[in-house]
């Protein structure tokens, strides 16, 4: 088994898991919380150095109003209850996307957690919430051409690190292994940038049914692939006789 630096979940399914159940969504919802719970605990006990959850996308605000309200109501509660917990197991929290748009009062308790666990050094744990990969680079473009406009960099100053270093992950590493549940096989606007050399792995599992044995599975074969990075595994293999 191989632990990634850096995993990254879709956790997906919750929806399905919970029409399975006969159950209304937001109960997958609650189950799908329990889930995480477990996995960011078992990514802290394993090592996993950071561990990215897509929590909310940019896109889910589209989603009936009292879904998103119910989903604001898991973090807000989440965030309340879990705070002295991540204090205690050294985690770090963090947050990627769009905070400003989120209910006031959860956007100071994602603040709140922010500051309370800045000392931690252990997992660094970061949700992705009102996050979306194209409107992070948007905004990553727009961030640089004010930089340009105001005299303070060049055009062609301008490369791969920099890009990077203005993203909204900078300064973390990009994901090894990207996971996603429920048997969908896409990115669904999430890390595209981060994702250019990463892993990834799918099974057909729903979240809420995801468990931390599922985790080591997706670690054992993680640990089978050949990571080239675009480079040839051993330079000596080629002849060209
Ligand atoms: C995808 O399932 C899941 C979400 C949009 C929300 C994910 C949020 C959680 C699991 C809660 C995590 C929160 C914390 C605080 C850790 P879906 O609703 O898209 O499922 P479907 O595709 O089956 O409809």
């Amino acid at each position: 088994m191989k632990i990634p630096k850096h995993l990254a979940i879709i956790m997906d399914g919750n929806g399905r898991w919970a029409e399975q159940h006969h159950r209304p969504r937001v109960y997958g919802h609650v189950k799908g919380t329990r889930v995480a719970k477990n996995i960011i605990q078992e990514c802290s006990r394993l090592g996993v150095k950071y561990l990215t959850l897509y929590a909310f996308s940019t896109e889910n605000w589209m989603r009936p109003q009292a879904e998103v309200a119910f989903l604001m109501k898991i973090l807000r509660r989440y965030l309340k209850k879990e705070t002295q917990n991540l204090i205690k197991e050294n985690i770090r929290f963090t947050v990627i996307g769009e905070i400003k748009r989120l209910p006031a009062d959860v956007a100071s308790s994602v603040s709140a957690a922010m500051v309370a666990t800045e000392k931690c050094n252990g997992l660094n744990l970061v949700f992705a919430i009102s996050y979306g990969s194209k409107q992070e680079i948007t905004n990553t473009v727009k961030l640089l051409a004010e930089k340009i406009a105001a005299g303070e960099m060049t055009a062609d100053q301008i490369d791969e690190s920099t890009i990077q270093s203005h993203l909204s992950t900078a300064g973390t590493p990009d994901p090894d292994l990207i996971l996603r549940t429920s048997g969908e096989q896409r990115l669904s606007n999430f890390l595209l940038w981060q994702a250019a050399y990463s892993e990834f792995y799918f099974t057909n599992q729903l979240w809420p049914d995801f468990t931390v044995a599922d985790l080591k599975t997706a670690f054992e074969d993680f640990g089978n692939r050949q990571r080239r990075f675009g480079k040839v595994a051993h330079k000596n293999e080629i002849t060209l006789n």
